[in-house]
């Protein structure tokens, strides 16, 4: 079967000023000149999107956002909606990212509302899902994954999802080091489109990019990237320093 096209995104979360996100755009800019089949995403906070989209102008790489709110505009304090994301440059936004259904109390109720904001706004939606460690060690892992999947994508036909992106996060991998092995990721990326076979049929299945995301580093991507289902990583402390990114980048 021929591979979907990688995507390697970074995730910065909350970390950088604009000086520093500057800095780090001109790093990368400079760093993954050598030409790629992978396609690279980097999604900083929003206040650094308008700068960081100046430096990477023309560079071939794409900017997204770590989250959005789905109203189209109104007097919502805080909130940033799909039509600002997208004036900024992204092509890409984040959903439901752990933290956020930590820190911020995200469900997949307000996932699938997120979803179709972006994807009426034109943004790839990447969803984020994944089992904490109690989960897994209880055997939880597949309903919940099944469960953020179903739900995050309720009353979406096939053909609205051609831009969705997946990325499968285990809680218990994220920012601690630890990895899934490449067989477990494999397992579950294809248990992921199973699912998407079984709901939204076997093209949507086939083309959807499914991520893996927890602790991936240069040490480990080749590994990850060898699966069958792998289609690229969603990288977070790796994606912070510009040469330890292109590592991965050019995996
Ligand atoms: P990590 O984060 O690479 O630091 O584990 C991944 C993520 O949260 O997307």
């Amino acid at each position: 079967m021929s591979k979907r096209r990688p995507l390697i995104a970074g995730n910065w979360k909350m970390y950088k000023t604009i000086p520093e996100a500057v800095e780090m755009s001109k790093k990368l800019v400079s760093l993954l000149k050598e030409p790629t089949d992978v396609e690279v995403m980097i999604a900083p906070s929003y206040v650094l999107l308008s700068a960081v989209a100046q430096e990477i102008e023309g560079s071939g790489i794409f900017l997204g956002a770590q989250d959005l709110f789905w109203e189209k505009e109104g007097a919502y304090t805080g909130a940033v909606s799909a039509e600002m994301i997208v004036s900024a440059g992204c092509k890409y936004v984040i959903i439901g990212h752990s933290e956020r259904r930590q820190y911020f109390g995200e469900t997949d109720h307000s996932v699938n509302l997120k979803i179709r904001a972006a994807i009426n706004s034109g943004l790839a939606p990447i969803l984020c899902i994944g089992e904490t460690e109690n989960q897994r060690e209880s055997d939880e892992t597949f309903s919940v994954l099944d469960k953020q999947i179903k739900k995050g994508l309720k009353d979406f036909s096939y053909d609205e999802l051609e831009k969705l992106v997946l990325a499968y996060e285990p809680v218990w991998a994220i920012g601690t080091g630890k990895t899934a092995t490449s067989q477990q990721a494999q397992e579950i990326h294809k248990f992921l489109r199973n699912i998407l076979e079984k709901t939204f049929g076997n093209s949507l299945a086939k083309n959807t990019r499914i991520l893996y995301g927890g602790s991936v580093k240069p040490e480990n991507i080749a590994e990850l990237m060898a699966m069958d289902d792998v289609d690229g990583a969603l990288v977070g402390g790796a994606s912070l320093k510009a040469d330890v990114f292109s590592g991965i980048v050019y995996f």
